[in-house]
C-alpha cells in the first residue's frame, strides 16, 4: 500500500521501521508530471532494492528567474496514481516550505566548478546550485542506499556523481537510459509544451545527433565541423541553438579519445528541450 507523506518527520518514522528491518532503500527523486521515462527509473528501484521512495517536489531554486516555474506541470493525483499501480512504498511530496524554510540560508556548491560552468550551467546561471541544494536536502532526508537518476539530464547526472563522490554520502548513484517516444523525441514533462507543429518537428534534434554519431563512427575527426553542420541543420529546420557539442563522456570537456557524448539543448519556439547520446552505445 502506497505511503503518501508531506512532512520530513512522518518519513522518518516510516523510514525507521524499514531500516530496522535492514530493507535496502532506494529513492526516485522526482519533479512530477511523470512519464515512462520516470517509471522505468521506478521499475527498476523496484528490481534492486526492497523499499522504493519516490519524491516530488517541483524545486523553485534550480528555476532560474523567467523560466518556467510557475506553469511547470503540477499533476500530483495522476501522479500519485501512476505510482500506485506500481510497487512503490512511499511517496514525498513535500512542500515549498518543508524544504526551504523563510530563512533558508544553505544553498549548496559543490566544488565542480567546470562542469557547472558550461553548457545547461552557462545559460542556466544558479541552475546547478539549485539541484544539487535540493538533491542533497532529500539524501539527507531520505538517507536512500541507491538513488536512480535518468541520463537525459546527462550533466545533473555527471554533477550529482561528483556530489557523492567529493562529499562521501554512502549512496549508489544509478543511471538509466533515456526513454523515447516513438517518433526518437525524449520524453520529458517540457514536451507538453510543444505547439502541434513543433512536435511534430522536435524529433530532428535526435535524428541530428544519430547523424553526427554515424559521421564520428564513419571515421570523420573533426568535431567542429560537424557541430557546425549539425548546428546549420537545425537551424535550418527552425530550431535556435543554445549549444550543440561533442564532449568526453566523463568530463565534457573537448574529447580526446572516442569516449564521447553528444549534449544538445535547443528551443522550439518558447519551449527549451535537451537531448544527448553516447557515441559507443548507438547501434
Ligand atoms: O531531474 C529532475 O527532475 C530534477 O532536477 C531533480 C533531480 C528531481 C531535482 O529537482
Amino acid at each position: 500500500m502506497l505511503k503518501k507523506i508531506k512532512k520530513i518527520t512522518d518519513l522518518h518514522r516510516e523510514l525507521t521501521e524499514a531500516r530496522k528491518s535492514k530493507k535496502k532503500i532506494s529513492l526516485v527523486p522526482t519533479m512530477g508530471n511523470l512519464h515512462e521515462g520516470h517509471l522505468s527509473l521506478i521499475k527498476h528501484a523496484q528490481n534492486i532494492s526492497e523499499y522504493v521512495v519516490v519524491s516530488i517536489f517541483v524545486n523553485p531554486t534550480q528555476f532560474v528567474a523567467g523560466e518556467d516555474y510557475n506553469k511547470y506541470p503540477r499533476t500530483l493525483d495522476a501522479d500519485t496514481e501512476s505510482i500506485s499501480k506500481l510497487d512503490v512504498n512511499l511517496v514525498f511530496t513535500p512542500d515549498t516550505n518543508e524544504i526551504y524554510s523563510d530563512n533558508y540560508q544553505t544553498p549548496i556548491e559543490v566544488p565542480v566548478s567546470y562542469l557547472e560552468s558550461i553548457h545547461c550551467g552557462k545559460s542556466r546561471p544558479g541552475h546547478f546550485r539549485g539541484v544539487v541544494t535540493v538533491v542533497s536536502e532529500l539524501f539527507n532526508i531520505v538517507q536512500p542506499d541507491i538513488a536512480i537518476f535518468g541520463e537525459k539530464d546527462y550533466q545533473q547526472l555527471l554533477i550529482i556523481r561528483n556530489l557523492v563522490k567529493n562529499l562521501f554520502l554512502p549512496i549508489e548513484i544509478i543511471s538509466l537510459p533515456t526513454v523515447r517516444e516513438e517518433s526518437g523525441l525524449a520524453m520529458s514533462s517540457r514536451n507538453n509544451y510543444l505547439s502541434q507543429s513543433d512536435r511534430q518537428r522536435a524529433p530532428m534534434l535526435y535524428e541530428c545527433i544519430k547523424t553526427t554519431i554515424k559521421s564520428i563512427k564513419n571515421g570523420v575527426k573533426d568535431y567542429v565541423d560537424l557541430e557546425k553542420e549539425a548546428k546549420l541543420f537545425l537551424e535550418k529546420a527552425g530550431f535556435k541553438i543554445d549549444y550543440y557539442s561533442i564532449c568526453d563522456l566523463d568530463t565534457l570537456r573537448s574529447p580526446i579519445n572516442e569516449n564521447l557524448v553528444i549534449l544538445a539543448a535547443v528551443w522550439l519556439g518558447k519551449t527549451r528541450l535537451i537531448d544527448n547520446a553516447r557515441v559507443h552505445t548507438y547501434d
